[in-house]
């Protein structure tokens, strides 16, 4: 277990060793994951989506709580631009709260009332979000943490097509709360540059794809171990109401590019390749990587074996204290400057 480094207003706000998050990955986010995280370091977030009934994710919220020990772990809370979609969102927070969760990420449109709520109950909500001016707004909702996502992200990075090492600054510039980067993070340099940039952590989902406490079919994480710089792909990028999606490159978002590019546009013009649970039980549980709409985005690049969480945070710290050495012997003393 890599000793602390790096002491931030997230790592207090948080309580955590690392300034590392863990973004909430749709289906693949479980107690396992989650407490895996939490016991490296960091700070993960369980995602009720996945779970068809509350009864699942109460479940599921048990089972974190045993293998975390006790120690502090989060849920993402996702509001859908689709209404219908967010008719569960009370009871999970509701459940949530009553298993003890303090540690909200919070996703989408106005989370105001959301991150009241969370207050009132004593939690914290990082808000996640690709556009500066909706990170400004949930700082003014109360938001007590930002997380900026740049166009590298694996699943939806917005309309913002802006780079991450782009947009760090940026907010940094304007937000008073702590920010956090994501978006093609994988590296200790990369989160030494992010540090750099003024942010105070930085949120990782691809670079994790392929950790051992990963529930999915180990073919699924020998692609994820193979990726490449060009291994992901954005579809919908202005043509789906969904918004863009950055996923893996394979038969499924190659033929959605084609259709796109046929000038389709409608939902029902993909349903046939995209929603539901294709991803989860075509790749993820059987193993065959071509069928599904797969979340990914090149940070999955660093991913070189498959390996526990704490080794992967073991290497991430490293690199960074390596990084910071370089950078020191880069500098010139005072006096020959
Ligand atoms: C497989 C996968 C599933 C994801 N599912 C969700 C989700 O359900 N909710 C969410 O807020 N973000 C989701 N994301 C986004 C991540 O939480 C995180 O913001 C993103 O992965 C960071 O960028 P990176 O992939 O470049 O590290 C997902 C990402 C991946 C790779």
């Amino acid at each position: 277990m890599h000793l602390p480094v790096f002491r931030t207003r997230l790592t207090d706000l948080f309580g955590i060793r690392h300034p590392i998050l863990a973004g909430g990955l749709m289906w693949l986010s479980d107690a396992r994951y989650v407490a895996a995280v939490v016991r490296a370091g960091g700070m993960a977030f369980l995602t009720p989506r996945s779970f068809a009934e509350p009864d699942g994710f109460a479940r599921e919220l048990e089972k974190c709580r045993e293998l975390t020990g006790g120690l502090p772990f989060g849920v993402n809370l996702n509001v859908s631009k689709v209404e219908g979609h967010n008719l569960r969102l009370e009871a999970w927070l509701e459940l949530s709260l009553r298993a003890g969760v303090r540690h909200f990420e919070t996703v989408g449109r106005a989370p105001g009332d959301l991150i009241h709520r969370i207050h009132a109950a004593g939690g914290i909500a990082i808000h996640k979000c690709p556009l500066l001016r909706h990170a400004l707004n949930a700082e003014r909702a109360g938001a007590d943490a930002i997380c900026l996502i740049g166009v590298e992200a694996g699943g939806h990075p917005g309309a913002a097509q802006l780079g991450s090492l782009v947009v760090a600054p940026m907010a940094a510039r304007q937000l008073s709360v702590p920010l956090v980067v994501a978006g093609g993070i994988g590296t200790g340099e990369s989160l030494l540059a992010a540090l750099a940039s003024g942010a105070e952590g930085v949120l990782l989902g691809s670079r994790l794809l392929a950790a051992a406490e990963i529930w999915a079919h180990p073919a699924y994480k020998a692609r994820i171990v193979a990726a490449a710089q060009d291994s992901s792909v954005v579809t919908f990028a202005g043509t789906h109401p969904m918004g863009a999606w950055r996923v893996l490159e394979n038969a499924t978002s190659r033929e959605v590019l084609r259709r796109e590019a046929a000038g389709a546009r409608d939902h029902a013009e993909f349903a046939d390749l995209v929603g539901g649970t294709r991803s989860r039980d075509h790749a993820y549980r059987d193993g065959d990587v071509e069928r599904g709409m797969l979340s990914c985005g090149p940070a999955a690049a660093f991913c070189d074996v498959v390996e526990p969480m704490e080794a992967i945070f073991d290497r991430l710290m490293t690199e960074a204290v390596a990084a910071r050495r370089r950078l020191a012997g880069l500098t010139l003393d005072m006096v020959s400057a």
